[in-house]
């Protein structure tokens, strides 16, 4: 007897492996208690992560950067449904069930750009989601934001399919999702939890990383976010906001990256309570993003906004501080974040004293108020 399995044969019994690995992963025990535990926000967590992308044809052109894929041993997962941007994720790979948390990448630039990021935060038991959303785009961010809510809502048709074929034990926890952004980015995840548009799962917290509102007092983007008036967002979730104190300067004859009346001191003054608020003085706003960024904007990051000494610092720390932020606001956690708050001198870089409008805990009540 011929034992080869012909071509739909060897599709049916793919079928079932990934089958029979999603069903057992439902039963896995979580170990998110230990995670929580973890004793250093600002390095990498106890999880081991793994960084992969998920194609999608609706950006035509886009390929992820194959030295970010080869450095991260990515590979191009193909789903019966097509997410609606490609996708690179940074999930655990221990068995358990993570929080989810949206990424969105800066204006013009790479998600590939942000894995050190995002890396470092999976690792304390999350799962980032980061879609490329455009190869090149104008000034008005309302369809990005539409399209950054689309993203969110097919996280309960295809992340489970994604997660499976890749972590097959790590399950997404879609009662617990944040979205965060950096630059513009921080400006279209404003977008989704103040209604530009809105998604059919809950978002329960918010960061903001440099966030942009524009170029500069009076010239805010479309759709404006930002109503420069205090606490006047009344956004009900709990906010994070950090900034980069060489974000206002100009380099050159370029104007600021990040300029003031735009950013992140009016994310903040913006924002209702339970909000957190970190400067770093010393550091850019494009130090965010990876020690190596290929192609053209990777260059742009490094050559047009003024950057700190180094990039590694305000990563490590930036990565930390949404750590503390997520464990308080989606799983109840606030130790880490106390810490941070009363200690910043902890920090792996300058912190300006950091602000909390609100309380610790109105931060971990607040998803509770919401289930
Ligand atoms: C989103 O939901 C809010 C609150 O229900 C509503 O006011 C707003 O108009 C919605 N936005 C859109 C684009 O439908």
């Amino acid at each position: 007897m011929n034992v080869r399995l012909s071509g739909p044969w060897t599709l049916l019994a793919t079928l079932l492996t990934i089958m029979v690995a999603c069903t057992r992963a439902v039963h896995h025990q979580t170990d998110t208690d230990a995670v929580r535990l973890a004793p250093d926000i600002y390095n990498e967590g106890p999880l081991k992560a793994d960084l992969f992308t998920v194609y999608s044809a609706a950006l035509k052109g886009h390929r992820h950067h194959r030295m970010t894929l080869s450095k991260f041993r990515c590979s191009e997962l193909k789903l019966p449904q097509d997410p609606p941007r490609p996708l690179l994720i940074a999930a655990p790979t221990s068995p358990g069930e993570y929080p989810v948390v949206l990424f969105q990448h800066g204006f013009t630039m790479r998600n590939t750009y942000y894995s050190q990021l995002l890396n470092h935060i999976a690792s304390h038991g999350f799962i980032v989601v980061a879609p490329q959303m455009y190869l090149w785009a104008g000034s008005d961010a309302t369809a990005e934001i539409a399209t950054a809510a689309s993203v969110v809502d097919w996280f309960s048709v295809g992340l489970r399919d994604a997660l499976c074929q890749r972590v097959p034990a790590v399950e997404p926890d879609l009662k617990r999702i944040a979205v965060m952004g950096h630059s513009r980015g921080g400006k279209v995840v404003f977008g989704l939890v103040t209604g530009v548009s809105n998604t059919s799962l809950k978002i329960s917290a918010v960061v903001g990383l440099d966030p942009v509102d524009g170029t500069g007092v009076g010239h805010q983007t479309i759709p404006a976010i930002l109503k420069n008036s205090p606490h006047s967002l009344n956004l009900k979730i709990p906010t994070l906001i950090t900034g980069a104190g060489l974000g206002s300067d100009g380099r050159f004859l370029f104007p600021a990256c990040a300029p003031k009346g735009v950013s992140h001191d009016n994310f903040y003054s913006d924002s209702s309570a339970p909000a957190v608020h970190f400067v770093a003085p010393e550091h850019g706003h494009m130090d965010y993003m990876d020690d190596d960024c290929p192609g053209v904007q990777g260059w742009m990051s490094f050559c047009l906004c003024t950057n700190g000494p180094s990039r590694e610092p305000m990563r490590k720390f930036s990565a930390g501080v949404v750590v503390a932020f997520l464990q308080a606001s989606l799983l109840q956690d606030s130790t880490q974040l106390s810490k941070a708050l009363s200690n910043p001198s902890a920090a792996p870089l300058k912190l300006d004293t950091p602000e909390l409008y609100g309380s610790v805990v109105d931060i971990t009540n607040s998803f509770k108020a919401s289930v």
